[in-house]
């Protein structure tokens, strides 16, 4: 919303959220906005109080708008039917309904932003237009509904905005949909303003993120042929991807992806493939999330095996909680899960990351112990899993303090500064034999090697070559 009031300063842009004190972050005086993400500050200033405003106050500013965007969430259902794939509704269809309670007359865009099954504009056109008085023949509101899909990422939002791929707009409404393509056709060039029937646009979002999430999977399972092989995943990376047809994007081997949005999309198309009776589709769908899953099983596993087959009670220096470098979003971070797997060993946890604050870690091993039921703490406590929470794990501020005495560093997220430390200092403050077990293959192996450190990366083993080759 702030890139579009950006770049049509004729267009007044009014957010709305029902939290006061959301709202109250995003108009903080200091520009101390609750989300981190480069370069978003400066979008800000430049149309806070002119033609962009963010307010609680909800009538007023539906009735008047032309085109209303729906940007709640639609997370994981965690209870009932679809439990752990579908998504969760709620938020959404209530939005549908306050929207219709408040609007008497006139013509409004309703905008699908939010990521959501095929033919949820259906459900919303349906609830929308449930309040029309037929009888009298008479259509006193008109609401088209479009479907919009974002295709930004997380620490590169801006820069995705400023020059997207594509902008995708679906609908019926030829006069509804040519509405929205102006808006952003003052800054994206036409022809990358893809329009298409409603149901292809929100299949469109799943199915990109499924293929991107299904080519991590996909490398992260030649890492694990290729630390037991002798090859090297970054080099059969670059290999393949100087391909043409393969591309030579997200091929980076990690500990696995995380994300609000990967596994919840692939897990509601796998739920749509179910829902349509098509179970070979969903079990194909299923397994980029079951290798996520392996992958941060086995870099436990290979961490537990090479520190002589125990870790408990041993420090461990955990670099990065946020799902990817420069935001401070956590949520599916691969790192939840991989320190909740050492607590499970009794190790002593020490986490570090550049931005992710003290109570988000906290709160976010908490929900992870007690079952991940989305910090919900209405849900009874599994007191002593969360106990380990209390004894076993600590937050650090100084990265120097966190490796004291350490007895390995893991690497979970490629936050730059991780490569510019003292690696002679960090090596001196350290048990030995000192290890560090690189997740996101961003550290100079033969550097560290020549320090002293025993080096273990994804993908990669330091296996002596054939005396034959
Ligand atoms: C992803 C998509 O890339 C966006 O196009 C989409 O709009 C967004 O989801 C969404 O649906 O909202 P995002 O989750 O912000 O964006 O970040 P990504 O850059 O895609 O990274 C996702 C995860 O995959 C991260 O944990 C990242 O470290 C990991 N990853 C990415 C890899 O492990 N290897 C790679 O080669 C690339």
């Amino acid at each position: 919303m702030a890139m579009i009031a950006y770049k049509n300063p004729d267009i007044q842009v009014y957010v709305y959220d029902m939290n006061q004190n959301r709202i109250n972050a995003w108009n903080d005086a200091d520009y101390n906005l609750p989300i981190y993400e480069p370069g978003l500050v400066d979008v800000i200033k430049a149309v806070r109080g002119k033609n962009m405003f963010f307010t609680t106050e909800y009538e007023k500013n539906i009735q008047e708008a032309d085109c209303i965007f729906v940007a709640v969430n639609t997370p994981t259902k965690h209870f009932g039917m679809g439990k752990g794939r579908a998504a969760d509704m709620r938020f959404y269809e209530s939005c549908a309904r306050q929207i219709r309670a408040t609007i008497k007359e006139g013509r409004k865009i309703i905008v699908e932003k939010s990521t959501v099954p095929t033919r949820t504009a259906e459900t919303i056109a349906t609830i929308l237009n449930s309040n029309q008085n037929k009888a009298e023949g008479k259509e006193v509101v008109k609401f088209d509904i479009l479907s919009n899909p974002e295709f930004l990422a997380e620490g590169t939002a801006v820069a995705d905005l400023e020059k997207p791929d594509r902008v995708l707009i679906g609908g019926q409404n030829e006069e509804a949909l040519n509405a929205l393509a102006d808006v952003y056709a003052s800054w994206v060039p036409r022809e990358r303003i893809i329009t298409t029937n409603v149901w292809s646009s929100e299949m469109s979002k799943l199915v990109a993120n499924f293929f991107l999430a299904q080519r991590i999977s996909s490398i992260n399972a030649i890492s694990a042929i290729c630390e037991a092989s002798g090859a090297n995943v970054a080099e059969v990376s670059k290999a393949i991807g100087t391909d043409s047809r393969i591309g030579p994007k997200f091929l980076n081997a990690s500990v696995g992806f995380g994300g609000s949005c990967f596994q919840k999309d692939v897990l509601n198309l796998c739920y749509l493939a179910e829902s349509y009776h098509l179970q070979e589709v969903a079990d194909y769908c299923y397994q980029v999330i079951a290798m996520n899953n392996y992958q941060r099983r086995r870099f436990v596993e290979r961490l537990v095996a090479t520190m002589f087959g125990t870790i408990t009670q041993k420090k461990i220096t955990v670099f990065g909680f946020a799902f990817k470098k420069d935001t401070t979003d956590t949520r599916e971070s691969s790192s939840i899960y991989i320190c909740k797997q050492l607590l499970e060993e009794r190790a002593n946890v020490h986490i570090y990351d550049p931005k992710v604050t003290k109570p988000q870690i906290l709160n976010d091993m908490k929900t992870m112990m007690n079952g991940n039921y989305d910090g919900d703490f209405s849900y009874p406590l599994n007191s002593h899993e969360t106990q380990l929470v209390d004894k076993h794990l600590f937050v650090e501020t100084d990265p120097m303090e966190a490796v004291r005495d350490s007895h390995a560093i893991l690497i979970m997220t490629e936050w730059d500064e991780f490569k510019t430390y003292d690696y002679n200092k960090v090596f001196d403050l350290m048990q030995k034999p000192a290890y560090i077990f690189d997740g996101r293959r961003i550290m100079d192996i033969k550097q560290l090697s020549s320090i002293g450190f025993e080096v273990f990366a994804i993908g990669y083993s330091s296996q002596q070559s054939s005396p034959f080759l």
